[in-house]
Parts: C-alpha cells; structure tokens; sequence
C-alpha cells in the first residue's frame, strides 16, 4: 500500500462529508490480540454490533469499523498495536478518498492501561473502549459516528454479562463445536511483573445462573467442549443453587450434568487458589479433561518471593503431587518468566530443576518485559537483555524435548478425540486429545462433534496422526 499524504486534520474535514452507510449494510473487522479471553470478549463484542446492525467480516478492506481488542501483557504485544495503527491509518485515509467512512476503535488491555493516550498518538482512533464496558459499545458507536472522540475507560459498576446481547444460535453452531465461556474476571494478586489487575480489574466472579445458562445455550447449539476462562478462573466462586456457596470445583459438576457437555476445561489458574473440591473434580468427572495449565513462572523461592507469587517452589511441587494423585494421566503445562530483576543464575538454575522435576506436556517461557506502573519496573537489578535471551533458549529447550517426549509417549495408544474441524487436506479432519492436542484423523474417521476412539501413529511438531481404532 502506498504512503498516504493526508493529515490527521484533512481526515477529520472529510469524515464530515462521507457516506454514513445505514445500518444492516454496516460491516465490522475485529482484529484479536492476548489471552482467551480477548477471544471471548471479541465474540461478545461481535454479538453486541450484530445487535446494532454490524455484519462481521474478514476483510479489512471492506469494514466502516476496525476493531482492535488489545494485549498489555509485555512491551510487544503492546507495540504491535501501534504498527497495526499505522497500517489502518493508511486505510482510513483510502476510504476517505473514496467518500466512506471508516471507524477505528481500540478496546481490551491497552485501552484500558492507556487511554486517551491511544488517540494522541494514533489520531486515526476513534474511540478507546475498556473490557469493563463492552456492552456500551452501541451507545458509544453512535456517538463516534456524530464525529466525537470517545475514550471509556471506567470500571462499570452494572454487570457487563447482563447487558451483552446473546449470539443467534445459528451464529453459536457455525463458531463450531468447542467454545469459550468466561467465568470469572480480574486479579487482586498484584504479581509485581503483572498489569493485569490494573487492566482488568479486581477479582469478579459471574452468577452461576447466568454460566448455567450460557452453557446450556452452548450445548443446545451443539457444542461439545466448553473451557472456562478467567485471569484467575479457580479463584471463582458463588451462591450455588443449593444456596451454599460454590467454587469451581462444584461448578464443574453442576456443568458436567448438561446433556451433550463431553468435554470440560478450565483456564488459567493459580496454584494458591487449587482447592481440595477442585483436585476431586479432577478425581471424579471424567468429563474434565485431564489437562492443566498451572503456571508457576519461576523454581527460584526467592524470586517467586518477589513475584510476589506467595508461595515457594516446594509448595508447589507438593501440589503436582496431589493433583497426579488423583489424576495419573493429568498433563501439565505452565508459564514461565526468565530474567526478572535480580535473577541470578543459580535462580534459573532452580527453575530448570523445577521443570525437571514436573515433567511438563507443553509450556510457555517468555523473557521478562518491564511494564509501566507495575512494582517490577520499578525494581533494580535488572537482567541484561542477553541472558534473558540465552536463559529463554536454555529454558525452551527442556520444555520443548519434555513436549517431543509426551507427544511421543502417547504413540501406539487408543485415545478419546474430538472431531473439531476439516483439515487443511481434503482428506483429513481435526480432532482433538484429551490433552489439547490437534489429532489428524482420516476425512471419513467421524462427523464434527463426534467423540471417536482413535490409535496415535505419530507425531508431528504440534500435533498427532491417527487412524481408526
Ligand atoms: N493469571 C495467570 C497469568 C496471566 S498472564 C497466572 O497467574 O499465572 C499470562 C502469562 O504471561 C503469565 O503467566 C506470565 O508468564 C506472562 N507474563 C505476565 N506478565 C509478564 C511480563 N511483564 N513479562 C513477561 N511475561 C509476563
Ligand atoms: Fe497477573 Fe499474577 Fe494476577 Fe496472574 S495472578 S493475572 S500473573 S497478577
Ligand atoms: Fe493480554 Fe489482557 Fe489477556 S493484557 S493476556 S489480553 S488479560
């Protein structure tokens, strides 16, 4: 594309002239950066403008608004936003020449943690909307429309979840047979690396009446596998329907009764919020899958201390125990950190042994990433960009021959698979393990939405090859 020459104000002179298209004809493009829980929100955010008359699509080119449901996690997911900005700037500035509108909008995590700051530095934004108030994003649009800059931040005190329109079922069937359902929201832990609790805000858990019926509604529409998401999803908790109060553990079994639920998961949890009900969960309901992502970020007990993660590596090894003990077949994966400030190499040393000790099936490292506002950034001591780079390698590595290693265990077995998907070959579908894993299964293996027995004859770099068992 080429470099456009016009202004942030010759825009701002030429959007008065433009064809405001009517609504029902109004197309949106959501672009999705982060965790799973931007994917939720960008469904939710997608329901809410079909309510007022937005077609969703995938073409950038053709869309009057450009939604981009952001990451603040590290530095660059934060940066890629901006060069993303530049990019629609460009085409904003296309279609004005071509006497159409264009809305840009900036929502999720950077919204939140940087505001109006956004429309300083990107002028082709429209309007900043933060996680806490999506189910405004019909008010706030019509408002954007009428020329206004519109930066919503405010932590909404009525529940958004009340407020968010529900998909047509037909649109629940073709987002296919696994879906996401946030449960809970926010963190009040303040790991000191972490924005999310400035991001996201403190802890809040959804009623289970209203996750009841938006399982229900899922199912009803042929979903299979539902995984539960929150910041820290195992910190859920609420009035049951027995008027005792819940945690996830017993939400798990209220869920697993839903005719046509197979499969349920849960993501992301921390380890100080692993109950003993929810360890039995894992015991008992074999409608759980035997996976768990418990992130610890580091083996070192000092740097966990200041992690503020409040517990020690010991701890949480004696955790993985208890969980294996009710659950032998139960895969771990994790995140970690490499490099927060002070990090010596004896720390790392510790968090390498700690991956031996665990044995992971998959995990993710990542280098740490000074954010603003956060008591990391503020720490001395900081590591210097090349060890973080060559413990990230060292750290890679071990988990990656502890991924090749499950991948390979599992070759020979008969294992449970979802059948998700057609595959990128004509003749293949997608299915998925118990594990998480994409299985490649013969074209004729099963319909979508089937459970079927199938036997691993091996791996790929990420996935499994099976036939028929
Ligand atoms: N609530 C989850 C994590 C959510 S953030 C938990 O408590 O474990 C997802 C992952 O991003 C974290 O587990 C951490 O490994 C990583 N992360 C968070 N902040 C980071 C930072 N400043 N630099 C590098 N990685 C970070
Ligand atoms: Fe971030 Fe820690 Fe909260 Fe996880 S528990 S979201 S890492 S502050
Ligand atoms: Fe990123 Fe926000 Fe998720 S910072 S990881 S999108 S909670």
């Amino acid at each position: 594309m080429e470099l456009n020459t016009i202004e942030r104000d010759d825009i701002g002179a030429a959007a008065e002239n433009l064809v405001v298209p009517p609504a029902a004809t109004r197309k949106v493009f959501v672009k999705t950066y982060g965790c799973q829980m931007n994917v939720y929100d960008s469904q939710r955010m997608t329901d809410a403008l079909a309510a007022d008359g937005y077609a969703a699509t995938d073409a950038i080119g053709e869309a009057d608004l450009v939604l981009l449901n952001t990451c603040h996690i590290r530095e660059k997911a934060a940066e890629k936003v901006y060069s993303e900005l530049g990019r629609i700037r460009e085409l904003k500035a296309e279609r004005a020449k071509a006497g159409r509108e264009m809305l840009v909008g900036v929502a999720g995590c950077v919204a939140q943690a940087e505001g109006a700051e956004i429309i300083r530095r990107s002028p082709a934004v429209d309007l900043v909307i933060g996680p806490q108030t999506y189910h405004r994003l019909p008010g706030v649009l019509a408002r954007a429309r009428s020329g206004e800059k519109i930066v919503e931040t405010d932590y909404a005190v009525e529940d958004k979840f009340e407020h968010l329109p529900q998909p047509k079922r037909a649109e629940l069937i073709r987002r296919g047979v696994t879906a996401f359902l946030t449960v809970q929201e926010g963190c009040d832990k303040f790991c000191t690396f972490c924005v999310v609790p400035y991001t996201r805000g403190s802890e809040v858990s959804r009623p289970v009446a209203q996750i009841v019926a938006e399982a229900e509604r899922l199912a009803d529409a042929g979903v299979r596998e539902v995984t539960l998401l929150g910041q820290n999803v195992n910190a859920w908790h609420g009035r049951g329907e027995d008027g005792e109060e819940w945690g996830l553990g017993r939400l798990l079994f209220r869920l697993a009764e839903i005719p046509g639920l197979a499969r349920l998961r849960y993501t992301t949890s921390h380890p100080r919020d692993m109950d003993d009900e929810l360890i039995a969960a894992h015991r008992d309901l074999p409608t759980l899958m035997p996976y768990l992502h418990l992130p610890v970020q580091s083996g070192s007990d000092r740097i966990l201390k200041a992690m503020n993660r409040r517990h020690m590596a010991k701890d949480y090894l004696t955790l993985i125990d208890r969980i294996r003990a009710a659950r032998n077949d139960i895969a771990l994966s994790g995140d970690f950190i490499v490099g927060f400030p002070g990090e010596t190499e004896a720390d790392f040393e510790a968090t390498m042994q700690l991956v031996e000790d665990v044995n992971y099936a998959s995990a993710f490292s990542f280098k740490y990433s000074p954010r603003p506002g956060t008591p990391g950034a503020e720490m001395g001591d900081h590591v210097p960009e090349a060890v973080k780079d060559e413990r990230l390698q060292r750290l890679h590595a071990l988990l990656l021959k502890q991924q090749q290693h499950f991948g390979a265990s599992l070759v020979g077995r008969t294992i449970d698979t979802l059948i998700e998907k057609p595959g990128r070959q004509a003749s293949q579908k997608v299915g998925r393990s118990p594990w998480l894993q994409p299985v490649i299964v013969d074209e004729k293996a099963g319909e979508i939405g089937d459970i079927i027995q199938v036997r691993i004859t091996k791996t790929g770099y990420n996935s499994l090859f099976a036939e028929l068992a």
